[in-house]
């Protein structure tokens, strides 16, 4: 099956089309495993799932949740970390459980065996049922850089000058923002059942051009979602050309 493309007019649409596949999958199955995404894309998504858990419509308790990345060297209470994002943005405000919240640990000794131990973890879940992710300009889905190896699971990764200078918003300056991340790999994520990209902001266009063209190659990480059975992306404040 080929992507599933839908336009949405703007960022408000695109984070509600987005929650909609969430509370479907979670109404579906209330014990779904998640795979969860950070960055500035998904935030209005969260704040739509917040909205929508406050409203009594989805719960989170039996939900079990797997994010995609963490920078190397960040612990969980760094304000630019991304456990402290999902704290922020969804996991302090829904009935989500502790034990069930999973994010690769970046400031652990032996990040190797953090890795190693997130696949099994991923897979002793019984698998992720729905996918989330962003996409980097330059083509990268969780951390996974240009040139990431389309069997890779998860591992440790250093991050592209581009990366860090889109990241560094987060960061006092650009000597803060990490060299290395720890990511779930592109085998990992190919293995979810269901993946959603979502797509915001002219900054992108040169994605979704290379994505729409269909060309499945490692320098452009996300081109393999091509491969995938079932990926919906939804964009906005870009151009579909093809
Ligand atoms: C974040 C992640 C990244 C981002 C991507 C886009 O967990 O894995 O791949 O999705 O860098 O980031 P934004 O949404 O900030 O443009």
């Amino acid at each position: 099956m080929s992507i599933n493309w839908k336009a949405a007019q703007n960022y408000e649409e695109l984070s509600k089309l987005a929650a909609d596949i969430f509370e479907q999958q979670l109404q579906e199955n209330e014990k779904s495993v998640l795979g969860l995404a950070t960055g500035g894309t998904p935030e209005g998504l969260y704040s739509e799932l917040v909205q929508r858990y406050n409203d009594g419509k989805i719960s989170f308790e039996k939900a079990t949740s797997f994010n995609l990345d963490e920078y190397v060297g960040l612990s969980a209470d760094h304000p630019a970390s991304y456990h402290y994002f999902m704290d922020t943005h969804l996991f302090h405000k829904v009935n989500m459980r502790r034990d069930s919240i999973h994010l690769p640990s970046g400031d652990a000794e032996d990040l190797q065996a953090i890795a190693e131990a997130y696949d099994k973890k991923i897979e002793a879940s019984g698998g992720i049922d729905l996918q989330l992710l962003g996409i980097g300009v330059n083509g990268h889905i969780g951390f996974n850089e240009p040139g990431s190896s389309f069997e890779a699971s998860t591992n440790i990764i250093k991050l592209t000058d581009s990366t860090r200078e889109q990241n560094k918003i987060y960061f006092d300056s650009i000597v803060d923002v990490p060299s290395y991340a720890i990511t779930m790999g592109i085998k990992t994520i190919m293995q979810a059942k269901k993946i959603v990209l979502l797509i915001a902001g002219s900054d992108k266009q040169g994605a979704i051009d290379h994505l729409s063209s269909g060309i499945i190659t490692e320098d452009f990480p996300a081109s393999i979602l091509h491969k995938h059975t079932d990926v919906t992306i939804i964009y906005t404040g870009v151009e579909k050309k093809n």
